[in-house]
């Protein structure tokens, strides 16, 4: 083997060392590949490479993605695949990057599209001495752990994601609030909730993001609320959950099929600068 992989969290989180990044051969990627199905979150440390090298990483693993900000804002105009992620500000006064210093509720990564990204990779650039942990929920877990009654319940129903509102609770860009107070007649993409991941095979629950906004297709608004309610208070119980407290020379790949993230708050008189590629997915696949 040519990487090492220690055991975090079993089946959830892994530890890679010193992944050699500059010898990055068909091998290596295969090994990659594999510790990463056996563990959706992966934590490096010690890297010590830059853009181009993250981007030659990324590139690795799927074509990259592009974020809907990422191209509106061009933030990054020597490495367009690089996504800033930082509260820091330009000389302007404008901000350099996204998501500033607060608190980023529970989400997966641009779920309001048909394909959301299979994967996110975050270096740590610049850190806090306090604050700003990164937290990561297991959708595997979650399904596993939800009684038998509920798991058939599940079966057949999809989540409307609407797209006008981000996960903020802002208007994206360039779109209008519409006037139905119904979250159901907005536009948005619908992802079944049963998710069967396109490697492992194995059901995860799939929630995407901003809860507020959520419905489920074909069923009363009163009801969805209750069932949308009772399945992001299981998915995000402590027992699925692990932490990431950064250290320099940290970065972290998360499946973005099968995992839920969120962060903390920090100091706003703190820098936190971090540099995120992110990889194509594919639409998600019903587990039933
Ligand atoms: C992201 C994200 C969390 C963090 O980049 O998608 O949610 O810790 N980041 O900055
Ligand atoms: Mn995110």
């Amino acid at each position: 083997m040519r990487i090492a992989v220690k055991e975090v969290v079993p089946a959830f989180v892994g530890q890679i060392d010193d992944f050699p990044f500059e010898a990055m051969d068909e091998r290596v990627i295969g090994e990659l590949r594999a510790a990463w199905t056996a563990y959706p979150i992966l934590r490096f440390r010690n890297v010590a490479i830059g853009d181009r090298e993250q981007i030659a990483f990324s590139h690795a693993l799927g074509r990259p993605v592009l974020h809907p900000r990422q191209l509106q804002q061009g933030k990054n105009e020597e490495f367009p695949e690089i996504l800033v992620i930082s509260n820091k500000k330009k000389a302007d006064g404008t901000a350099a990057g996204d998501l500033g210093d607060g608190e980023v509720n529970w989400h997966t990564d641009t779920w309001f599209v048909e394909r959301p990204p299979s994967a996110a990779i975050l270096r740590a650039i610049e850190l806090p001495q306090e604050g700003g942990n990164t937290y990561f929920a297991n959708m595997y877990a979650a399904y596993a752990a939800l009684p038998a009654s509920l798991k058939s319940r599940l079966v057949g129903l999809s989540i409307h994601h609407q797209t006008v509102i981000d996960g903020r609770g802002e208007v994206r860009l360039g779109m209008t609030r519409p006037a139905s107070p119904n979250y159901a007649d907005w536009p948005g993409v619908d992802h079944p909730i049963l998710r069967r991941h396109a490697q492992s095979g194995k059901t995860g629950l799939y929630l995407g993001g901003s809860r507020k906004h959520q419905s489920i297709v074909g069923m009363a608004q009163d009801e969805a609320s209750l069932l949308l309610d009772e399945l992001w208070a299981r998915a995000t119980d402590s027992a699925h959950v692990w932490g990431q407290e950064w250290r320099p020379g940290d970065m972290m790949m998360w499946d973005n099929r099968c995992a839920l993230h969120r962060r903390d708050p920090f100091d706003p008189g703190a820098i936190r600068l971090m540099h995120r590629t992110t990889v194509e997915g594919e639409r998600p696949m019903a587990a039933w």
